[in-house]
């Protein structure tokens, strides 16, 4: 055998981000591409896991071959999927066939002996191949992106599509998670998980927010929780007779202070012990305490909570949508887009708008066209059925999770007119009056004076833009007039395609250079005094030829 396979502990720190080179693009099936996700979300999200703990992630030497590589593997099993990828040195994600493979992989490996550093004993999936000698064949990889396109690349291709469709649609298919990352996402989360059950041995791992719910673009965090409901429900099951027997625990005064306590201990356990975790921060003091952390491997930057069912659902909730009508992630993911240009959503949390809030914006904005493209959340829980019920934390959380009896809405406006109708509704929505609910998808009266106010669909007293800033508001509705005046503009003018120009999207998505608001005010304003004058005048002329009628009759 030439190849020995390490258990990889504890590497010291590396700078976080993933090389941003050209990378050749290794991956050609994607997840969402051709097919709309017609399965339910509880089914993926199980398979998915299941999948990943079966799979194991092996940081390779350079140059490998492929071939000899699988073939040593093998011997542990049939493998089922394979991938690599580049992220500071080369990656390989194997997915055997059965999850006995990965314990016999284990036990042929051995922990590293360093001449310099101790390594601190762990058993994970996450392992190193070392050649015994140099002599192996060099062979070319390829490898699968895990990056989105360069702004570049983008404006090419949007430069060069056939509509304002075909850009949004290119958009998506460039910027959506590929299958590939979507594996090494529920990979991370279920090896985080193997470090947590050292504490919560039936704990489960689970990611949320957009790595899950079809809105996720590459490179976006990955949002996870620790669901702990095994550990909580496994005793009410062993119950007999008289009796009843119960762990003996350890009380704190409330679920805020358990929630810390664990995140606490699992973030000195991820910190100390797990490797490929660094940077590890608790933050557990914040509204909802988590512990962030950079998974250096996949190259993710990881928000670790728990107690999160009421996310999971919400993230459910979008998976439903995104799957009901294909013109729905595409206009998401062209508005996520757009405000990121324009600097309406950040990375760092203040008082802009989140993408979460975006994507509930085009939602509601779906609901109001006639007919609605998308459904009401109340109509999604009246077809709900009795197994669809839940109940979380008292509030209720019900609607379908068949995405098959749900129908298909019977509208059939372009994405080109969903553009440019979006900015225009939201540049002149009464947001100083009106909130945004999807629950009813209906505008109601704000019931505070937050300058955004968007109806949390479950906790309905909350509103999920309670940190935006006026003046960040402002800048969104600002940026959204301007947009819906580019658009206006190009459909009498609209460049051709040689000329080399950005259009349709690509010119709405061009970071506005100082003074263009200012200027595109000024434009604004002559070609409302133009359109003021061409009503004058029309006026005028039907009154002259009103007048002309009467006097001739
Ligand atoms: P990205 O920007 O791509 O990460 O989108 P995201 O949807 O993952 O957003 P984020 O990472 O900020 O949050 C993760 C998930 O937490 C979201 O998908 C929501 O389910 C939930 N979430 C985020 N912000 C709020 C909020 O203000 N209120 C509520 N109720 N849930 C939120
Ligand atoms: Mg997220």
């Amino acid at each position: 055998q030439r190849f020995i396979v390490r258990l990889l502990s504890c590497p010291g720190t590396v700078a976080e981000d993933l090389r941003r080179d050209e990378q050749p693009s290794g991956s050609v099936e994607t997840g969402f591409e051709d097919k709309i996700p017609r399965k339910r979300f509880s089914e993926m999200q199980n398979e998915r896991r299941e999948q990943a703990q079966r799979t194991v992630l092996i940081h390779c030497p350079d140059k490998i071959s492929e071939n000899k590589f699988l073939k040593y593997l093998s011997q542990h099993g049939p493998i089922n999927n394979h991938f690599f990828y580049e992220s500071f040195g080369l990656y390989a994600v194997v997915e055997f066939c059965r999850k006995e493979s990965v314990g016999s992989l284990q036990n042929g490996t051995q922990t590293p002996n360093m001449a310099m550093e101790t390594a601190i004993p762990f058993r994970s999936r996450f392992l190193s191949l070392k050649l015994k000698n140099q002599t192996s064949k060099q062979s070319c990889i390829q490898s699968s992106n895990q990056l989105p396109p360069s702004n570049r690349k983008l404006f090419e291709l949007l430069c060069y599509a056939e509509s304002v469709d075909d850009q949004l649609n290119t958009l998506l298919k460039e910027f959506q998670l590929t299958e590939e990352n979507t594996k090494l996402r529920y990979l991370t989360c279920s090896l985080i998980e193997d470090i947590a059950a050292a504490y919560f041995p039936d704990c489960v791992v689970r990611p949320f927010g957009s790595s899950v719910n079809t809105f996720g673009k590459l490179g976006c965090d990955l949002d996870m929780f620790l669901d702990l409901d095994e550990t909580r429900n496994l005793s009410s099951h062993k119950t007999s007779g008289n009796f009843l027997m119960e762990f003996q625990v350890k009380n704190v005064p409330s679920e805020r202070i358990a929630t810390q306590k664990i995140l606490s201990v699992i973030g000195e356990c991820l910190d100390h012990f797990g490797p490929g975790c660094v940077g590890v921060q608790k933050i557990l003091n914040a509204r909802c305490p988590l512990v962030r952390f950079s998974h250096q491997a996949s190259g993710f930057q990881c928000d670790l909570t728990t107690n999160n069912k009421i996310a999971l659902t919400s993230s459910e909730l979008l998976y439903i949508y995104g799957a009901l009508d294909s013109r729905v992630r595409a206009l998401v993911f062209g508005i996520r887009c757009w405000a990121r240009a324009h600097s309406l959503t950040s990375s760092i949390p203040g008082a802009w708008i989140t993408n979460f809030s975006l994507t509930m914006m085009v939602i509601f904005f779906l609901q109001r066209r006639s007919p609605p493209i998308l459904p009401t959340l109340d109509s999604l829980k009246t077809l709900a059925d009795a197994e669809d019920k839940c109940i979380i934390e008292g509030n209720n959380c019900t609607f379908v999770h068949d995405l098959n009896r749900i129908k298909p809405s019977g509208n059939t406006e372009t994405l080109e007119l969903l553009l440019k109708e979006f900015f225009e509704y939201f540049g002149n929505f009464a947001f100083n009056k009106n909130s945004i609910n999807i629950r009813q998808g209906r505008e109601q009266n704000k019931p505070d004076s937050s300058p955004l106010y968007i109806q949390n669909p479950f906790e309905t007293s909350l509103n999920i833009s309670k940190n935006v800033s006026q003046s960040q508001l402002q800048k969104f509705v600002d940026l959204a007039q301007e947009s819906a005046w580019i658009l206006q503009q190009e459909d009498t003018h609209r460049p051709s395609i040689s000329s080399n120009q950005p259009w349709g999207l690509a010119a709405v998505l061009l970071p506005s250079v100082p003074n263009r608001a200012s200027l595109t005010k000024k434009k604004r304003k002559r070609s409302a005094n133009e359109r003021v004058k061409n009503l004058l005048e029309s006026l005028k002329s039907n009154r002259t030829a009103n007048f002309t009628e009467t006097n001739e009759k």
